[in-house]
């Protein structure tokens, strides 16, 4: 048997196609919440047991705050309780928590499970497995916000406009530390990125595949790696034999 490729050290996923799973089998859209978020938990071990460094997930957007009042409850409910189970496992599972995105109109209660999270996640080793959470998360608001601290740096006299430059602005995202990832996953079939990770992607590899989130398992994630493997990164270059 062959061995499977090296995964990528960071990988993001757009957890998309949970309604569509739910509605193609006469559900409600929370049930497939519930079954995307089950897949979460799965796909998150097995990125750890992989080898991969970063899990990065979209699970609400700024933009889904548009959706029913019963449907952003039920998201919101069901990231409570993995918060709740996540405080009780993350230091046995060895899984640091990271939240991206604002979290100032996210309630008190999941706020405070969130610092809860993150101070465990400190207690942890820093090359131990993360996953990124992406909550009230857009990229242009991740951006937005960057440009404010870095000019209120600058207005503060910490900082001066001429010495920013990609290092430094990155230092002031919700990724700060973190490196870009190599590999975007979309389930669920649509081609675009939805405002996730608008600076991070720049140089990430898209795979999109119709598989809705909650049917996307193991065997999906080694071929969008192996997919990813079979990829010619250039990065703007040109390959030796090219030249
Ligand atoms: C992704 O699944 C989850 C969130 C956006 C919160 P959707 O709920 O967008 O599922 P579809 O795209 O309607 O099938
Ligand atoms: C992107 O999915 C956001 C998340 C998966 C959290 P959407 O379902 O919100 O994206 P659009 O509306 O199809 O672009
Ligand atoms: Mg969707």
């Amino acid at each position: 048997m062959q061995d499977k490729p090296t995964p990528p050290r960071h990988i993001a996923i757009i957890m998309d196609g949970n309604g569509r799973w739910a509605k193609g089998r006469g559900l409600p859209r929370t049930v497939g919440h519930k079954a995307g978020a089950e897949n979460f938990r799965k796909i998150a071990t097995y990125c750890k047991n992989i080898g991969v460094k970063y899990l990065t997930v979209y699970a609400f957007s700024t933009e889904n705050w548009k959706r029913s009042e019963v449907e952003v409850s039920a998201i919101m409910t069901l990231l409570k309780r993995y918060l709740l189970e996540a405080v009780d496992s993350m230091e046995r599972d060895r899984i640091r928590l990271h939240f991206f995105g604002d979290m100032t109109p996210i309630s008190p209660e999941l706020r405070a499970l969130a610092r809860e999270t993150d101070g465990i996640s400190g207690r942890l080793a820093a090359d131990d497995f993360q996953a990124n959470v992406c909550l009230n998360y857009g990229g242009r608001d991740e951006l937005l916000r960057a440009a404010r601290r870095f000019a209120a740096d600058c207005a503060a006299g910490r900082r001066y406009p001429n010495e920013l430059d990609e290092t430094l602005f990155s230092s002031y995202l919700d990724s700060a530390g973190i490196p870009d990832p190599e590999l975007i996953i979309r389930p669920g079939g649509e081609q675009r990125l939805s405002n996730f990770l608008l600076w991070q992607c720049a140089y990430a590899e898209l795979y999109v595949t119709d598989t809705l989130w909650p049917d996307f398992g193991e065997r999906e994630l080694d071929q969008a790696i192996a997919a990813f493997q079979r990829r010619d990164r250039r990065f703007g270059g040109v390959k030796e034999s090219e030249t």
